[in-house]
């Protein structure tokens, strides 16, 4: 699986992959990153890639030509090319588990007050969102698509489970976790969690995430959205609550 970033702020890059999963990653070759300075693909003196809008008064908007010319320098055949903007699809576990199954993902980083629209319509095959507000660019919003959708990637996660059971993977919210010290400043562990007894422990975990994620996220957890069990097991905490 390999990622290429298109953007004028390359060195915006330096930090974010040189830590953590993604690091790891990159260093087994078990996923690639390459970030290119979109100046590089420019054909004029003053390396332009931007210039002022049609019909407009203010502002500046990336120009297509170095744009088409970075994708097709680096794309690759069955290659997927997308623009960060705020106007595309909005970045979920679906989205991120998809870009995960391709064999090269290309990002184009939006800048200033936007692109020529002939980027989106005849170069990119989508645009992609990461939520409903305004960055100053596309960089910060690549670097987020790269990481959770990395993390689909075969291997790239220690433990496959360890995705499988991150929030929204099964379509609500995490359990909450504990560690030492069993009680901190009063505060104790749930006792489930010493019981040894794995099946008590996992039902806890199930109810208690879909507890949290009615209360923390709704839209979630509707009727429609859930299993009849996991509806049954809702209904035990309500109960509960009444009865505390
Ligand atoms: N560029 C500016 N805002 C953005 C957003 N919300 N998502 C993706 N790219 C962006």
């Amino acid at each position: 699986m390999r990622f290429d970033i298109i953007t004028i702020f390359p060195e915006m890059f330096a930090g974010v992959f040189s830590g953590g999963v993604v690091k790891r990653a990159l260093d087994r070759d078990v996923v690639r990153i390459a970030v290119h300075d979109l100046r590089d693909f420019t054909t004029d003196k003053h390396r332009q890639v931007d210039d002022r809008p049609f019909g407009g008064l203010e502002g500046m908007v990336l120009k297509p030509e170095p744009i088409f010319r970075a994708v097709e320098a680096v794309r690759e055949a069955g290659g997927k090319v997308y623009l960060l903007s705020p106007q595309g699809r909005t970045l979920d576990a679906g989205l991120a588990r998809e870009l995960s199954a391709e064999s090269q993902v290309v990002l184009i980083c939006g800048r200033y007050e936007g692109v020529d629209e002939r980027v989106v319509e005849h170069l990119a095959d989508g645009e992609i969102s990461i939520g409903d507000y305004v960055l100053s660019g596309g960089e910060l919003a690549a670097a987020v698509v790269v990481d959770a959708a990395a993390r689909f990637v075969p291997g790239v996660v220690g433990k496959e489970g360890s995705v499988r059971n991150d929030s929204f993977c099964g379509g609500i919210l995490d359990y909450p976790q504990y560690t030492r010290p069993r009680e901190f400043r009063g505060l104790k562990v749930p006792s489930v969690l010493f019981s040894g007894d794995h099946k008590r422990i996992e039902r806890w975990r199930r109810k208690k995430a879909l507890e949290k994620t009615a209360r923390q996220r709704p839209d979630l957890a509707g009727p429609g959205a859930l299993s009849p069990e996991d509806r049954d097991l809702l209904a035990e905490t309500k109960n509960e609550r009444k009865d505390e």
